[in-house]
């Protein structure tokens, strides 16, 4: 089988690090690490021609799509004119495209989620969230549009919560996902994300990852992408994850399929678990980043049978999944998630067989691997329990530098 994985990121490394076992893997436009386990093809990944040529050219079977803007944008549906793609096409994408559209869904499908009202004016969408501190709530100020994963202010004040309510749609901090806004209340609880494969009215959830968003330890600092994940997740019950797949999975999927939108690819939920009940936070249409690093590790064989599956719309057949566990440390450049300097050479030494160090930010440079983003780097380690997995993760993480590498040194320690 050939495969062609679309993106650049630590996610797709490890998609195609998994796939590279077995398939042939190409990759557009890759990283330098995604190199090493698949052929890449330098052409620009960003247009839909190109790719729909080089899938006729080099006979690829399967196109998987890493990032949500592709998604977005309705490459699934212009690829599928010339082979089989795991990725929703746009109607689906919709989902991560507007956080209006995503609760009207989780409305009507009668999934659990935070009350919440849509807003595209600032005077009442002020005076609605003063009446949510009024009745005694608190609120997350949500622009609709897609934002990085920083379109979302948690406020705790009503000071807190106009001065969101003005970044995004005054001052237009977000650009035109700010248009229209979702203020809804605020909930309370343990997080966790689950990754579900999808074929229509079909789905298979992946092994849980927990990742940790803030910068810093203690989950002090500003949000981020996700500065390490681990799996399994031992705080979530077999009874929490089947309550989680029946209210907040199952309704979601049929109620897309009745509406005649055919969703091929992944389905990520943002839950968060309140007084022992899933609530759903957000769901996005792409595998996790670095929540699939760690993943992807707890696989064995047929993972690329299953994304053929969905993709042609047959049912996901069942794939392996292995008893080891896994702590992912994502080192980043200093300063991230703010400014931070790019180009910086990394020195990655000889590693232990249950290190992957996955690529995310970095590029090649006169034949040196340099810092070219954010997150450089998913250190990813498999072991017998957490803790062992833990320490294999740091240790190897330590022993790589780059000037100013910054990683938090708590990912997995509440595990
Ligand atoms: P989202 O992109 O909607 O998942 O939001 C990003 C992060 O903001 C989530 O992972 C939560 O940590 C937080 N968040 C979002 N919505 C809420 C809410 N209603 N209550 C509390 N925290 C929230
Ligand atoms: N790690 C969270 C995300 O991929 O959205």
């Amino acid at each position: 089988m050939n495969i062609l994985v679309v993106g650049a990121g630590g996610r797709e490394h490890a998609l195609a690090w998994k796939l590279s076992q077995e398939a042939n893997v190409f990759a557009c436009p890759g990283n330098p690490g995604i190199a090493e386990c698949a052929q890449i093809l330098p052409v620009d990944a960003s247009d839909a021609e190109v790719l729909k040529s080089v899938c006729v050219e080099h006979k690829i079977d399967l196109v998987v799509i890493g990032p949500e803007d592709p998604l977005i944008a309705g490459l699934a549906d212009e690829l599928r004119e010339v082979t089989n793609v795991f990725g929703p096409g746009a109607a689906g994408a919709e989902l991560e495209g507007s956080k209006a559209f995503s609760k009207d869904m989780m409305a009507r499908a009668g999934v659990p989620t935070a009350a919440y009202k849509v807003f595209t004016d600032f005077e009442p969408a002020e005076a609605f969230a003063t009446g949510r501190f009024e009745a005694g709530h608190e609120v997350a100020v949500k622009a609709s549009g897609a934002a990085l994963g920083k379109g979302v202010i948690v406020c705790g004040s009503m000071d807190e919560a106009e001065d969101a309510l003005r970044r995004m749609m005054l001052d237009k901090e977000f650009g035109s996902a700010g248009d229209s806004v979702v203020i809804e209340d605020r909930l309370h609880g343990r997080e966790f994300s689950l990754l579900t494969i999808v074929s229509g009215r079909s789905y298979r959830s992946l092994p849980v990852a927990q990742d940790y968003k803030p910068a810093y330890d203690g989950n002090e600092g500003p949000n981020t992408g996700g500065m390490g994940t681990y799996s399994p997740v031992e705080w979530l019950s077999d009874d929490l994850l089947e309550r989680t797949e029946r209210t907040v999975v199952e309704p979601l999927v049929s109620l897309m399929a009745d509406r005649g939108i055919d969703y091929r690819g992944i389905l990520f939920s943002g839950l968060m678990v309140q007084d022992g009940v899933p609530l759903c936070l957000e769901y996005n249409v792409r595998f996790g980043d670095p929540e699939t690093q760690s993943v992807m590790r707890r696989l064995g064989s047929g993972f690329a049978d299953a994304l053929m599956a969905a993709a042609q719309g047959k049912e996901i057949p069942e794939f392996e999944v292995l008893d080891n566990s896994v702590v992912t440390v994502v080192m980043a450049s200093g300063g991230y998630p703010g400014k931070y300097e790019k180009g910086l050479a990394i020195d990655v030494p000889e590693l232990g067989p249950e290190t992957v160090v996955f690529h995310a930010g970095t590029k090649l440079d006169q034949g040196r691997v340099v810092t070219a983003g954010g997150r450089v780097l998913g250190v990813s380690a498999s072991g017998a329990s957490i803790p062992d997995a833990r320490a294999a993760a740091y240790q190897s993480a330590e022993q790589i530098t780059f000037k100013d590498r910054m990683m938090r040194s708590d990912i997995a320690l509440d595990a």
